[in-house]
């Protein structure tokens, strides 16, 4: 029998409003303001998604990351496996990284993503896209491309949650926010920030969260308009170990 999973975001206040972690079997959808913390976030991931969890008989395993905007960072790894004790080379080894500069490469990398799950099952954990929407933006622009972007994206989403739940691995998603320019600019800072994506993006994922700067170094996270989950917000941190409390 295959168990759902999740896996430690590295701070013990965010699992708390996650109710545990990011979970397998579901996806994950993080978003937030340049400098939030969503890529340390997914770099985070990359290693605690190896580290095995007796309480839930969890044994760790690997990880695709596919980026869609250069952010990945094998530098940044190290220092996280080094903070949870793993070997940082082999940590290393058991990421996957595949670069998509366009929605169609994101939608084939998917694919091939799939056929690897499938090759080896059990073996892949974690599967993460940082960020979801950057190809989408560049590839339909302007209100007359809307539907048919918005229709490719569903397809995507449909594809991961089937992916998620044939392979029991946990989706974790990036995603920007709207600027809106009809705001006065002092007001921005303090406006409720929205992802994009639209009403697909907000069906297909099981849970959303909020990443914020505050003053100085201060991180705050929010669950975000989940069914399952209350409203909460907390702190966290960003260090060289990663994310943390
Ligand atoms: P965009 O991709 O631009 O939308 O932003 P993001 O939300 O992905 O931001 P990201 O996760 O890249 O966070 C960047 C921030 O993390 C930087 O401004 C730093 O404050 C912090 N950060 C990154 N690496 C380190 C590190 O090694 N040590 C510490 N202390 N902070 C770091
Ligand atoms: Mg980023």
């Amino acid at each position: 029998r295959r168990h759902i999973f999740q896996l430690t975001t590295g701070s013990k206040n965010i699992n708390a409003i996650l109710g545990g972690g990011i979970e397998s079997m579901a996806i994950t959808e993080v978003f937030g303001e340049s400098r939030s913390g969503k890529t340390q976030l997914a770099h985070t991931l990359c290693v605690t998604a190896q580290l095995p969890n007796e309480a839930q008989e969890y044994q760790g395993g690997k990880v695709m990351f596919i980026d869609t905007e250069s952010t990945f960072r094998p530098d940044r790894i190290k220092p996280i496996a080094d903070r949870f004790e793993l070997d940082s080379s082999g940590v290393l080894e058991n990421i996957l990284c595949a670069r998509a500069y366009n929605s169609e490469q994101l939608y084939e990398l998917l694919t091939s993503a799939g056929n690897v799950f499938h090759k080896d099952p059990g073996m892949f954990k974690l599967l993460i896209i940082d960020s979801i929407m950057a190809p989408f933006r560049v590839d339909f622009i302007g209100a007359g491309e809307m539907s048919e972007r918005q229709t490719k994206l569903g397809l995507m989403l449909s594809k991961l949650q089937k992916m998620s739940e044939e392979y029991n691995i946990a989706v974790f998603l990036t995603n920007q926010i709207t600027t809106d320019m009809s705001q006065p600019l002092t007001l921005l800072n303090n406006a409720e920030v929205k992802p994009i994506g639209g009403n697909v993006l907000a069906h297909a994922t099981t849970t959303r969260m909020v990443l914020k700067r505050g003053q100085f170094q201060e991180r705050i996270a929010k669950i975000y308009g989940s069914p399952n989950l209350e409203e909460q917000e907390t702190k966290f941190d960003i260090t060289l170990g990663g994310i943390t409390d």
